[in-house]
């Protein structure tokens, strides 16, 4: 079954967002190298063109956590489905995630990693949705674009595992 999607953001406003972001961190971390956490598997579509405006030295790892069953609503049950390949001991950690929600996952996720010794552990994320926010403790560096309490899809985010393809971010008509 086809859902119906709204462009909520067009293509060459993410792309020129995320070109924007790249920049600041490149600014932020000048002089270090960043280590980019992706979140598997939403966080892999911005993690890649991420990257790639980046202009200090990067390395990737790949981790992937589960707080979601099937529909829109969150389990508030987190776990560790694939653990990161590299230790992080040193290292400048930025978490890349497509959208914080409730803010469980996050929150969940940086506990595990700061005890792993890592220099610093900072956050970014494609989409926002602040009003959402369980975990209010969770604070985000670097946001692209804050949106309101929609059901989105597109740029690596899922609706039962599909439309993560779409090069833009959509709305799930209800
Ligand atoms: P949180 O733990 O509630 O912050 O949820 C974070 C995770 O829920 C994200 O990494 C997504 O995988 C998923 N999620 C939350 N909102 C949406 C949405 O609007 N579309 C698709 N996935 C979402
Ligand atoms: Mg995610």
């Amino acid at each position: 079954m086809e859902n119906k999607i709204r462009v909520l953001i067009p293509e060459d406003q993410v792309s020129e967002k995320i070109k924007e972001i790249g920049a600041k961190i490149s600014e932020d971390y000048a002089g270090k190298e960043v280590h980019l956490i992706c979140v598997l598997k939403g966080g892999v579509f911005f993690t890649c063109e991420l990257a790639k405006r980046i202009t200090v030295p990067v390395s990737l790892d790949f981790m992937s956590v589960s707080s979601y069953g099937s529909g829109t609503q969150s389990s508030g049950v987190v776990k560790i489905v694939k653990d990161l390949d590299e230790p992080l001991a040193g290292k400048h950690v930025l978490i890349v995630e497509d959208i914080i929600d409730s803010g469980r996952t996050l929150s969940y996720l940086i506990e595990i990693l700061k005890q792993r010794g890592p220099a610093d552990i900072r956050i970014c994320t494609l989409l926002d949705k602040p009003s959402r926010r369980v975990k209010k403790e969770v604070q985000v560096d670097y946001t692209c674009f804050s949106i309101p309490d929609e059901f989105v899809v597109g740029y690596g985010l899922d609706y039962d595992q599909k439309y993560r393809n779409l090069p833009y971010i959509g709305a799930v008509e209800v």
